[in-house]
């Protein structure tokens, strides 16, 4: 069986003012009845394909991961919490090292962001299968997702020669790329995005961190053996891991490693980064409007609406956000959604 391990730790600011530092994307509801961790807690509850899930998060968004899983009933292995955020090479290294304490070193780990939206079909489903298969002879398996734009937030992933499983060698992984860049990718035609899930066996990512990324595993391991657990939540230790560099498993292991495989993946996924994606995603009206519960939407076409307080109205507009939290409210073009972080900055910075 599969470990499922669930990367809920970063800050999305994107999404203001739904989602905000005591409560960022993951953990907020869009259109649907669950959050964004919730559906990926659910996209692993298989007990035919998975155990029960290890999810990396910190001591403020503990009881969030806590409470949301008890909702929905799925018991957790473990949830391990990081004392300073060292971004997601540290933390799968210290689940990576939990997860080789506790099973043999052949297992296999789905490691997945908690911050993007799949529809978990049975495309999915065989799309898993396939990247099973494939970490079992020893990969580093991606999932690429066919790109749509030259869109600047994503991993790129160079698709080289075919593998026996329907994966393919990974020729190039180009995390991030700078538009001009990402332009020419989607012209080339042989890249796909980077979906932000992996798979891989607990000894064959042990390696690559080793080789790569010795800092990382020394950290984490240490963080690891000396965690203390309490109930739920073990504590990695905070000394041992605040020596981890603070770097990404995309830029640390996936641009480097020769061993990496991409499962073409036609499956429903959107990273749901910013609101232009939210309503691109959504279910549009006749008008093409996405507009959530306690809202009036009048002579307005093609705009996102949604409150999580207030009642919103409105009346004549296009092409815009409109979103209320309990105590904010944002209102801009759906182009300008990409910025939104700058607000977020400078209300940080406000005296
Ligand atoms: N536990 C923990 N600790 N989780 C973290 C941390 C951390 O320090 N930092 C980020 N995360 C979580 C986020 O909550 C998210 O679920 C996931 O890890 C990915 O982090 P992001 O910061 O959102 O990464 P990204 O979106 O910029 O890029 C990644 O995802 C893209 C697809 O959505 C990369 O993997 C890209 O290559 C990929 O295309
Ligand atoms: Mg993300």
């Amino acid at each position: 069986k599969i470990v499922p391990v669930i990367m809920a730790g970063g800050k999305g600011t994107r999404l203001w003012p739904l989602s905000r530092a005591a409560a960022p994307k993951q953990f907020i509801q869009f259109i649907g009845d669950k959050t964004l961790f919730q559906e990926t807690l659910q996209r692993v509850s298989d007990p035919a394909l998975y155990e029960a899930p290890v999810v990396l998060t910190n001591e403020e968004f503990r009881f969030l991961v806590a409470e949301q899983a008890r909702e929905l009933d799925i018991g957790l292995a473990a949830i391990l919490l990081e004392p300073v955020a060292r971004n997601t090479a540290a933390a799968v290294a210290a689940a990576a090292t939990l997860v080789s304490k506790r099973f043999d070193q052949d297992t296999i780990m789905h490691v997945l962001g908690s911050d993007y939206e799949i529809v978990a079909d049975d495309t999915y489903f065989d799309c898993v299968r396939i990247a099973a298969a494939t970490a079992a002879e020893g990969k580093l398996v991606t999932f690429g997702i066919q790109p749509t734009e030259p869109a600047t937030g994503y991993g790129y992933i160079e698709g080289g020669e075919a593998l026996t499983t329907g994966a393919r060698v990974v020729a190039r992984f180009i995390e991030k790329p700078p538009l001009a860049k990402a332009e020419e990718m989607l012209a080339a035609g042989s890249f796909y995005w980077n979906s932000g899930m992996f798979m891989f066996s607990v000894s064959c990512l042990l390696d690559e961190l080793r080789t790569h990324a010795p800092e990382t595993i020394k950290a984490a391991g240490e963080a690891v053996a000396n965690a203390k657990t309490d109930l739920d939540f073990t504590r990695l230790d905070r000394s041992a891991f605040s020596a981890a560099p603070n770097i990404s498993i995309d830029y640390a292991i996936m641009e480097k490693t020769s061993n990496a495989a991409v499962v073409p993946s036609p499956f429903k996924w959107s990273d749901l980064g910013s609101w232009d994606s939210v309503w691109k995603s959504g279910s549009r009206d006749e008008h093409g409007n996405v507009a959530a519960a306690n809202t009036t939407v009048v002579n307005t076409k093609n705009s996102l609406i949604m409150t999580h307080g207030v009642h919103l109205a409105v009346q004549g507009m296009d092409d815009i956000a409109v979103i209320a939290s309990e105590d904010a409210v944002y209102v801009g073009r759906l182009q300008d959604s990409q910025d939104v972080g700058s607000i977020v900055k400078m209300l940080a910075a406000a005296p």
